[in-house]
């Protein structure tokens, strides 16, 4: 119930509406929760992360970009939340001594946790983007926040998104959502073209979370890399994309249920990643009709709902003073 107090659940649509509906609905939530009786009594929710291995742990995909690394670790070693933090390498030299001396010292020294957060560095033989997803041993969270290293959130923003996740954790929980539309073109029923961010924006509905941002629980990474037919794994390596794509499907497919996109204040920290290179939607797209086909149906499934912090949304303040 403490949770649902901190969540106010906003339906995108027309972008027009958005502001309305989002205040119609804290001033709903303000309302109901007038209604009950122990309104005047609120308290801050219990520390929620005092329970040790109850927090999350941090999976960072990175490649050759140690100044990006840094500042990224940098920034979530200071979440309160974070219990372990695993950086997927996967270059062929193993990480040097500085590098990995530097990070632990920022880790030991900026920590916030209920125990002191852990450094660890998953090496590779292979390059391969399905590192990501691989099983990690002795992980104690069930909650893993996989991240690209040029993306920093605010730890207000993850720490939102976990508690979003607690409430659902079988869902992928995350910050950049997207779309598959169906090709309108006569004779292509059953073809379907990936949607980026300005369709998702437009029409206020996605169907997946890309892994660049999202939580979802450990569960996924041992199907990722053990029940997951080969081939998807095959394609992605050998494509060096859409291995994202790939854990969507995987999550739709085992829940039959949408993901859910949590509004945050997102920091690009670089900036040449795959997206920009041309020809990224056509291979995005030619990825999920691949996909469709291992799995002989699509398992996505499209939703409007988007998750809001109701303590930083619109203005909340006024509304507040206005109305008591
Ligand atoms: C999709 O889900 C079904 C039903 O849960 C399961 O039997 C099947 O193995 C899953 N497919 C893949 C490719 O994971």
């Amino acid at each position: 119930m403490q949770r649902f107090r901190q969540l106010a659940i906003t339906v995108t649509g027309s972008v027009k509406i958005k502001l309305l509906l989002c205040c119609c609905i804290a001033f709903t939530l303000l309302a109901l929760a007038g209604r009950s009786s122990d309104f005047m009594r609120w308290t801050k929710p219990a520390e929620q992360f005092s329970v040790p291995g109850k927090g999350y742990a941090i999976v960072v995909n990175t490649w050759k970009r140690y100044d990006l690394l840094k500042q990224s670790i940098s920034h979530y070693s200071t979440c309160a939340g974070l219990d372990s933090i695993h950086i997927v390498w996967s270059e062929p030299n193993p990480p040097s001594e500085s590098l990995v001396k530097y990070l632990n010292h920022i880790l030991l020294s900026k920590s916030k946790g209920a125990r002191q957060a852990e450094l660890k560095f998953d090496i590779n033989k292979e390059d391969s983007l399905n590192n990501r997803f691989k099983e990690i041993r002795d992980l104690k969270t069930d909650a893993v926040f996989s991240i690209d290293d040029d993306v920093i959130f605010p730890c207000s923003s993850v720490e939102f998104a976990f508690s979003v996740w607690q409430s659902a954790p079988d869902t992928m929980v995350g910050f950049v959502p997207r779309a598959h539309w169906v090709d309108q073109l006569e004779g292509k029923k059953d073809y379907y073209i990936y949607g980026g961010w300005w369709s998702v924006w437009w029409t206020g509905t996605y169907s997946m979370v890309l892994s660049k941002a999202a939580f979802f629980h450990k569960k996924y990474l041992s199907l990722y890399s053990n029940e997951m037919p080969a081939s998807i794994r095959e394609y992605t390596t050998k494509n060096r994309n859409c291995e994202d794509i790939a854990m969507s499907f995987l999550v739709a497919n085992a829940t039959g249920a949408p993901p859910i996109w949590v509004k945050g204040k997102i920091f690009e920290i670089g900036s040449t990643g795959i997206s920009s290179l041309g020809g990224h939607s056509e291979r995005r797209t030619t990825c999920v009709n691949r996909f469709v086909a291992e799995y002989g149906r699509m398992p996505l499934v499209y939703t409007s709902v988007k998750a809001v912090d109701s303590r930083h949304a619109c203005s909340g303040d006024a509304v507040d003073s206005s109305i008591f």
